[in-house]
């Protein structure tokens, strides 16, 4: 499939190719203080918390949070596609304070976010769960390599070689950051367990608070349900090429442990032991290992 191209290599970090090519315009960004950067390996979460941040800074007014899709509220730093504007411009735009995403690895992330303190949200989800959906995803979202068969993308997944390179690399590189630098690591899992309890720790975070029931109308509309059935936040407004809805939906299932449904007993045995040893001495844990 010619609209596929490879992955392409940046510090030894495998990205699609435009991605790789946005990176260099990337210099001319200057981070600014008031900035929030969400950020999560790609299928964790982003999207739900991009919303509910968009939803905390328009204090809940749902038909504000309506005025453009998720990507354009906000911007994804190193987004560059096929005729359509790249993050950096549609940042541009974007009155202060501003919300940006992005699921960079630390090796490549504008050394202006660390140096300006920018707070950070970061999003974990259980690696089993993210290589189900990201398997999905890169059927449906032509810019990546063909994802070939579940068995043969699991084992890409686990060695690294899928677009931002290794889950295991990125979920604890972020923790190790968070003892140093401002940032609110937040796992999929809880939110799906409690997402009241999260929506008020990201509004601590950001030095925010609003009344009760504006708190319960904000974790309400950004529920999956609410989300996959709104067009500024279901990604339907993007182009064909970019991603194909009909092969699989942007919101997907929007649950914890669709693994079970894909894994085999034997890919399980097998991803289990690799696991351990990648994530020995990390310090973090996922509700649902099970
Ligand atoms: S991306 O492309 O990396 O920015 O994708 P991201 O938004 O991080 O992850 C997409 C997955 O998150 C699910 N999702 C949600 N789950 C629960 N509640 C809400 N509100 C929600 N919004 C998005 C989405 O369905 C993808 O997961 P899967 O497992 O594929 O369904």
């Amino acid at each position: 499939d010619t609209s596929r191209p490879p992955l392409t290599y940046v510090k030894g970090i495998p990205l699609i190719k435009y991605f790789a090519e946005a990176l260099e315009l990337l210099q001319d960004f200057q981070a600014q203080p008031d900035d929030l950067l969400i950020s999560t390996y790609p299928k964790s979460g982003t999207t739900w918390v991009s919303q509910i941040l968009d939803m905390i800074y328009k204090d809940g007014d749902l038909e504000k949070c309506c005025r453009a899709p998720i990507f354009i509220r906000v911007p994804f730093l190193e987004f560059k596609g096929p005729g359509v504007p790249t993050g950096l411009e549609t940042l541009k735009d974007v009155p202060a304070p501003r919300l940006i995403k992005t699921h960079l690895p630390l090796a490549l992330l504008p050394q202006t976010l660390l140096d300006q303190k920018v707070k950070v949200i970061y999003i974990a989800r259980n690696a089993k769960d993210v290589a189900v959906s990201y398997y999905h995803f890169y059927r449906m979202a032509k810019v990546h390599p063909d994802p070939g068969t579940w068995d043969s993308f699991l084992e890409k997944f686990m060695a690294g070689e899928v677009s931002y390179g290794s889950w295991y690399q990125h979920v604890r590189e972020w923790w190790e950051l968070s003892r140093t630098h401002p940032i609110l690591y937040l796992f999929y899992e809880d939110m799906k367990e409690n997402p009241k309890r999260e929506v008020r720790k990201i509004l601590e975070f950001v030095g925010r608070s609003l009344p009760e029931e504006t708190v319960d109308f904000i974790t309400q509309h950004t529920s999956f349900k609410e989300m996959k059935e709104n067009p500024m936040t279901n990604y339907s407004t993007v182009p064909f090429d970019l991603m194909d809805h009909s092969v699989s939906a942007f919101m997907r299932k929007g649950i914890v442990g669709d693994w079970k449904t894909t894994f085999t007993v034997a890919q399980n045995e097998h991803f289990e032991a690799h696991y351990s040893e990648k994530m020995a001495g990390s310090g973090l844990s996922f509700c649902s290992e099970l």
